[in-house]
């Protein structure tokens, strides 16, 4: 990516107020030398470069701050080529400082952690206005003072960041983290063209500044990322502030670059020089060094104009650029800050007063019912398409059947839309009228709307069951049936699989046996040899082991470890097709879900069906255990429970091993824990393993019970 694009990537707003599309800067910036200099002294070089870096600093704060800038681009343009070509020929004069820096640094291999100078606290929040008084009355109580003078500002919805200046340069930046410890991502706050590298100094700077404040993003430079990154076909973010701290978390930060990231302070953490008396002064104090403050704020000397501002600010919301969810009212003066001093997490000073979620009104066209990969059945409202928020809305997840009978979601009705986390449209409540005008309860099918097999249910959850005839399973189930642990049909993964079905090449399970090398060549990536190795390994899947087989189908509820006890329970899978509820419930492992999931699959004929198509087309299963369980028997049905680190297994890993020898792992320990496995630094969990008396493992001792090689001490 060229300069001009990385930089035009990261323009700011310049002010709270909304503003017109950016004008676009940088149109020709590059690093090609078109400025001749003629030989200059070293002495002047460094002037020179010093008074380059000072103009469009200047320059940067005027345009991305104040949203005033004072030159023309081509100006501008002329003075930042000025100083690459500048620097490029003096490469040790390149200091970090310099506005030519902003474009991204190596990639880290991880973000490391840095305590915090101070707390980084959050904030009790309000919703309504007595909760607002009840908040006055106890500040005037507090402070014995008849009226107390707020500060109020807007709420940012982003994520929280430290940043930290020494002798007016911008040395470090955190995230919050969990208050106490955050992540360093200074280099990616660098990218941040409205942070300011270095402080203004007309009016003198501290040696140490530590501020706080908000990193988020731009409505529109949001979408306007979300389109770009799902062109790409990666996944969009679900919100602003999503992306706003998907990127700044970066471990390259040449990609923090490229996305259109703001800042704006709100708080001086420390100083090493006399702090300002009041939050306000406070703010002012930030902005005369450049640092971007919220511009629209409001010092209130009553609770009542605290109120007004918060109508106001709710009032201009949806048509601001970015995203806020309330208004920040803060004490104003500091010293009163301190009397009130703080709680455990929070300041007593300070609330969040939020604005109530948006909520708009709209009618149930219709609810449909979508099937998912997995078979799920989402019941969908579909409605009169209605604005929210910027957003026209038309459809809205009624997420599951219980949830429709809580709400008493009907077609015909009428319903307030909101954006959950500002995003997912959900319907929040209906629109209340007499029940004889409204149309009959909505039910859940009986069958798949996309197949028309019988539909199972757990708990609030309905599914089709015909896992092998779906068709929007159809991809889902013939990855699992070649995934590792099933039948694992080497090259069948997910792409050839979508590439498969697209096509029409495959249609069913079955037809998976049907392919030859000659419908195999035609497809885009395939040659002879890859065609011939797939169909050799589809046809090297024909016989398999009793519990594989069980696991590649699918079923609810049985994964690797269940469809391993069933191949040990029953010699063949008719006999398992057989079994009714009471026989399957006699199984000390197998509970009431899991064998009503059972009992619903094979009661789908089809299902039936397409496992008998697999066994004509040569499919042999094995009665039993695959090869390489010989560990089952001993550790089957056992419960494992890791802490601490590992140095011969990953997680990932140790799971596999446990899961392969029929046992599984859990996340905390109880009487009923077989093994806790302790490795380096263990935590809480061992203590409580010696408390209730259950074995405790090394990784070696755990390595010789699973059979591992790895697991043995190098
Ligand atoms: S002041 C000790 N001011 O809201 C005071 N916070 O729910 C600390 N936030 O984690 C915070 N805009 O990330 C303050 N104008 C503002 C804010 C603000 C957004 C965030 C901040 C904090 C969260 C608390």
């Amino acid at each position: 990516m060229s300069n001009a694009a990385k930089v035009k990537a990261n323009m700011a707003p310049s002010s709270f107020d909304p503003l017109p599309t950016p004008m676009v800067r940088f149109e020709t910036v590059t690093s090609s030398v078109r400025y001749h200099p003629s030989p200059m002294a070293h002495a002047d070089i460094l002037a020179r470069l010093i008074a380059l870096k000072d103009e469009i600093r200047r320059h940067d704060y005027l345009y991305y701050v104040k949203g005033r800038p004072e030159i023309s681009d081509s100006q501008y343009d002329r003075l930042f080529r000025e100083l690459i070509d500048l620097e490029h020929t003096n490469p040790e004069l390149v200091t970090p400082d310099s506005p030519t820096q902003r474009v991204g640094a190596p990639p880290l291999e991880s973000l490391s952690k840095v305590p915090h100078e101070q707390p980084m606290l959050s904030l009790d929040s309000i919703v309504d206005q007595e909760e607002v008084q009840a908040f006055n009355q106890r500040m005037t109580r507090e402070l014995e003072t008849p009226s107390v003078e707020y500060s109020a500002e807007p709420k940012f919805d982003g994520l929280s960041v430290e940043l930290v200046y020494d002798y007016g340069m911008f040395t470090r930046g955190a995230t919050r983290g969990d208050g106490t410890t955050g992540e360093d991502v200074t280099v990616n706050l660098r990218t941040i063209r409205s942070l300011p590298l270095q402080l203004q100094a007309q009016s003198g700077f501290p040696d140490h500044l530590v501020v706080r404040g908000e990193v988020y993003m731009r409505l529109d430079d949001f979408q306007a990322l979300n389109r770009r990154i799902t062109e790409r076909g990666d996944d969009a973010f679900a919100n602003p502030r999503n992306a706003a701290s998907g990127s700044l978390r970066q471990l390259d930060s040449t990609i923090t670059a490229t996305r259109p990231l703001v800042v704006t302070c709100y708080e001086i953490m420390a100083l090493s020089t006399p702090a300002p008396p009041t939050h306000w002064e406070e703010l002012e104090q930030l902005a005369r060094w450049g640092i971007p403050v919220p511009t629209h704020r409001r010092l209130c000397a009553s609770i009542d104009d605290v109120m007004a501002f918060h109508r106001e600010t709710e009032s201009i919301r949806d048509r601001l650029l970015y995203e806020i969810d309330g208004v920040v009212v803060k004490v104003n003066r500091r010293d009163w800050q301190h009397r009130l001093g703080m709680k455990s997490r929070s300041p007593r000073w300070a609330i969040a007063y939020k604005f109530t979620p948006r909520k708009e009104i709209t009618v149930v066209e219709d609810i449909v019912v979508s099937v998912g990969r997995t078979g799920t059945l989402t019941p969908v409202a579909l409605l009169k398409p209605v604005e929210v928020g910027g957003v026209t809305i038309s459809r809205a997840t009624l997420h599951n059947a219980d949830e429709v009978a809580r709400k008493d979601i009907r077609i015909g009705d009428t319903v307030k839309v909101e954006r959950a986390g500002d995003v997912i449209p959900a319907i929040a409540e209906r629109v209340p009228i007499p029940d004889e005008r409204r149309s009959v309860p909505f039910l859940m099918p009986d069958h798949c709307p996309m197949c028309g097999s019988n539909v199972g249910r757990e708990g609030a959850y309905f599914y089709c069951t015909g896992q092998l005839v779906c068709g929007a399973q159809l991809k889902g189930a013939i990855e699992h049936f070649a995934s590792k642990h099933a039948l694992n049909i080497e090259g069948l993964g997910k792409k050839t699989v979508a590439q498969l079905v697209d096509e029409g090449l495959v249609r069913s399970l079955a037809d998976l046996y049907r392919l030859t090398k000659e419908d195999l060549v035609r497809l885009e990536g395939f040659a002879d040899r890859s065609a011939t190795a797939l169909v050799e390994s589809i046809a090297g899947s024909k016989a398999v082991s009793l519990d594989r087989f069980l696991m590649g189908l699918g079923i609810r509820q049985v994964g690797q470890h269940i469809a391993k006890v069933l191949a040990r329970e029953f010699t063949s899978l008719e006999e398992i097709m057989a079994a009714d509820r009471e026989r399957l419930l006699q199984i000390r492992e197998i509970g009431p879900e899991i064998s009503d999931s059972l009992v619903a699959y094979w009661s789908e004929p089809r299902n039936r069906d397409a496992i008998a198509q697999l066994q004509t087309l040569g499919l042999q299963i094995a009665p039993g255990l695959a090869k390489g369980d010989r560990m089952e028997s001993l550790l089957a049905g056992k419960t494992f429970v890791f802490t601490g680190g590992l140095d011969h297994f990953t997680r990932d890993e140790a799971q596999r091993a446990v899961e392969t020898a029929g046992a599984r792992v859990a996340s905390s320990v109880s009487k009923k824990t077989s093994y806790v496995v302790a490795g380096r630094d263990p935590g809480s969990k061992l203590d409580q393993a010696r408390m209730l008396g259950v074995p405790i493992l090394t990784e070696q001792e755990f390595g010789a019970l699973i059979g591992e090689e790895k697991g043995k001490p190098s």
